[in-house]
């Protein structure tokens, strides 16, 4: 194909989280995990934070994740229509509680592991190529409520025991694996990010650096399985990237930009470089944090790097040292971003910037030299169904026609790009809002923020256009 900056091998597909899609929470011997407790409305925030009221679901709370948009059960139909699509890949994630309901049994469940097996195997059956996650938002809950969580070195060794049991399980069916989604959401959304619950008095960033340490250790030993056990694979990170802008040219403020995105490279830059870099050990010996490193840890770092730079992108973030400008902040971002004047918002204050897109590749490109792999991007917004069953969401045809283009440039500029997996190809339970009303999909799934609705599937305009941007690889946007 001519006018492409695709290479042929371009991975185009979309992204999807067991716990946002499957339900079926507690079928298939299937324990309970992180987002089985965030219910829809106001408190999911303070969950999300960290403020847990229990560790068991709730009378009268909603919980959209126990049966989200059932692709449990209907993921044969689903995986049809993105074959449809043609689609080179999908991004899923292995829940953690179906295969060690507990994350403590001796051996897994063999019913979970079943699943992931039929479901890698439809895809393979139509030539798409399943891109795994280990840990997306998911902890069981029993190691939240034994150990606190990550806080505990505990933790590193079950996750590696269940890393190996799933590589060795599914090395010959995937060629792609993920560690932690986006692992730098556990310094903002703690609980959602790796299951910590905070109480009064605790010191929060000793207990979340202590956990990001131990989930660091944990991928560098899940990036060893895998070179062991299926030395053919890639294992990457996963980053919720979108680099911080300075709101003026005042030094201070770029200085803050700065800060500001090592708070999230700092965890990429021990993945992917082997250590912990300069500017956290003093940010560590600022705030007279300890985080307790076992001998054998820094070996462990320095050893086992990953193998590419996953990340997903919706927005950049702006930062200023002014308070007055700090008034102005953007609403629905876990990121502490303030208004952008330059740019437009979604409904949910997601600000839109596709030259973001190129600005934050090429800067993870300059700053790491591995491949990258656009993981997640995407328009929340809700759609409007038309008393003929069609929905025209123009709206996200621009959105992403507009941010391909710039992943497009980025690849011109010389950033090598495996992939590209857009968000939530089929609505799915949003992780923020817990809403189905924030839908990201080329296929409308009927169903409400209720949990009301027939389940059925309808395509939506931007179904013919992504099939068209895949098959033209990307020469027609
Ligand atoms: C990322 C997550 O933060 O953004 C996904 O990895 C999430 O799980 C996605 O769904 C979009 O966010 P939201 O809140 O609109 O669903």
């Amino acid at each position: 194909m001519s006018n492409t900056p695709f290479p042929q091998s371009f991975l185009w597909g979309g992204a999807i989280a067991a716990n946002q899609a499957e339900g079926a929470y507690l079928e298939g011997g299937k324990g309970l995990s992180i987002v089985d407790l965030l219910p829809t409305g106001a408190k999911r925030r303070s969950i999300m934070q960290g403020s847990v009221p229990s560790l068991t679901p709730l009378e009268g709370e909603f919980y959209p994740s126990h049966e989200a948009i059932g692709f449990y059960h209907r993921y044969r139909e689903d995986i049809a229509l993105f074959a449809e699509m043609g689609f080179k890949c999908l991004r899923v994630s292995i829940a953690w509680a179906r295969i060690f309901p507990t994350g403590e049994e001796e051996t897994p469940n063999e019913q979970g592991l079943r699943f992931y097996d039929d479901l890698f195997d439809e895809l393979l059956k139509h030539g798409i190529e399943p891109i795994v996650t280990l840990a997306h938002f998911d902890v069981p809950v029993n190691l939240i409520e034994k150990y606190g969580s990550w806080r505990h070195r505990k933790l590193v060794g079950l996750f590696e025991r269940y890393a190996k049991t799933v590589l060795e399980r599914y090395k010959s069916k995937v060629k792609y694996w993920m560690t932690f989604n986006e692992i730098n959401m556990l310094l903002h959304l703690p609980f959602l990010g790796a299951g910590l619950t905070f109480e009064e008095g605790d010191n929060v960033e000793q207990i979340k650096y202590q956990a990001a340490h131990h989930q660091l250790v944990a991928s560098a030993l899940a990036v060893k399985a895998c070179h062991e056990i299926a030395p053919g694979a890639m294992i990457g990170c996963m980053l919720a990237a979108g680099s911080f802008y300075p709101f003026t040219c005042n030094p201070e403020d770029v200085y803050q930009g700065m800060e500001k995105d090592r708070e999230s490279y700092f965890f990429i830059d021990v993945q992917s470089r082997g250590e912990y870099p300069g500017y956290a050990k003093r940010f560590f010996r600022d705030h007279n944090l300890a985080i307790a490193m076992e001998d054998g840890d820094a070996d462990l770092l320095r050893g086992h790097t990953v193998d590419y730079i996953g990340f997903s992108y919706y927005s950049s973030r702006t930062t200023s040292t002014d308070p007055e400008v700090n008034k102005k902040m953007t609403s629905g971002n876990v990121f502490g971003s303030v208004a952008n004047p330059y740019l437009a918002k979604s409904e949910w204050g997601w600000t839109v910037d596709p030259l973001g897109m190129r600005i934050t590749a090429n800067q993870l490109h300059d700053r790491y030299q591995k491949p990258l792999f656009v993981v997640e991007n995407g328009f929340g917004a809700h759609d409007e169904v038309r008393p003929d069953g069609s929905i025209d969401d123009g709206y996200r045809i621009d959105y992403l026609k507009r941010h391909v283009a710039a992943m497009g440039e980025a690849i011109e500029d010389g950033v090598n790009i495996l992939g590209y997996t857009c968000w939530g190809p089929i609505d799915i339970v949003s992780a923020s809002s817990g809403e189905m009303r924030k839908r990201y999909g080329y296929i409308y799934v009927d169903r409400d923020n209720e949990g009301r609705g027939t389940g059925d599937r309808l395509k939506k305009k931007s179904f013919d256009w992504y099939k068209n941007v895949i098959a033209t690889n990307g020469a027609e946007l």
